[in-house]
């Protein structure tokens, strides 16, 4: 039987992503994101909701570019750094994965992402502590694997491997548990001590 329950998307995991932006230095700025989803005008098009105050978000505004970029399971433990560290403090940067120059806009690409939107934001939503950036996707960066027709698309997405989140948890495309916001970037400190 559906009865009431309160207000939250425990159920709805949605898909995270790395906004990438460049400093005024030329250096890359990386933060974790999930309020993402699509709209559509004349083109498929995206929506960004950043709350608060944020590196990512100043830079957005001046730049009125970046990158989005899908977090696979290899690339959990740095999201999460990613998503526990402010821009704010000068150590966020000091581990850099490997970047490319974006075709289209001037945007760091994050090689290992399967799957990378270069964005470019047409309105700016005003939206209580939030705001809402609507943004037209000018270019998708892949692996050519992930454009091969030839491969099944279910292998495909296999190997994508698209890190989903719900009330504060990791989990894989199979619904496996990956861990708590902030316990993969646990990994990088023991590397970085060992
Ligand atoms: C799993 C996860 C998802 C997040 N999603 C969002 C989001 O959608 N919007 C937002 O404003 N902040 C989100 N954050 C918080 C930012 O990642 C965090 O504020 C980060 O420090 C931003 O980086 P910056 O300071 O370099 O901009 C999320 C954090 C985590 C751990």
């Amino acid at each position: 039987m559906k009865t009431s329950t309160a207000i939250s998307n425990r159920f709805c995991p949605q898909t995270l992503f790395l906004y990438g932006t460049y400093r005024d230095d030329g250096t890359p700025n990386f933060g974790l994101f999930c309020w993402f989803s699509y709209v559509w005008d004349d083109g498929l098009g995206i929506m960004a909701c950043i709350g608060g105050e944020k590196l990512t978000k100043d830079l957005i505004r001046k730049n009125k570019v970046f990158s989005a970029n899908l977090v696979s399971e290899s690339l959990l433990p740095l999201a999460d750094h990613y998503g526990h560290t402010s821009g704010y403090q000068s150590e966020k940067m000091k581990l850099i994965p490997d970047i490319v120059p974006g075709n289209v806009l001037n945007v760091p690409v994050v090689v290992e992402s399967p799957w990378t939107y270069e964005l470019e934001v047409v309105r700016e939503i005003p939206w209580g502590e939030s705001d809402v950036f609507l943004c037209k996707i000018r270019n998708v960066m892949t692996d050519g694997y992930y454009d091969d027709e030839t491969v099944p698309f279910d292998e495909r997405l296999r190997k994508a491997s698209p890190v989903l989140t719900t009330r504060g948890t990791y989990y894989s495309l199979s619904g496996k548990n990956l861990g708590a916001w902030g316990t993969p970037q646990q990994s990088l400190r023991r590397l970085s001590t060992e």
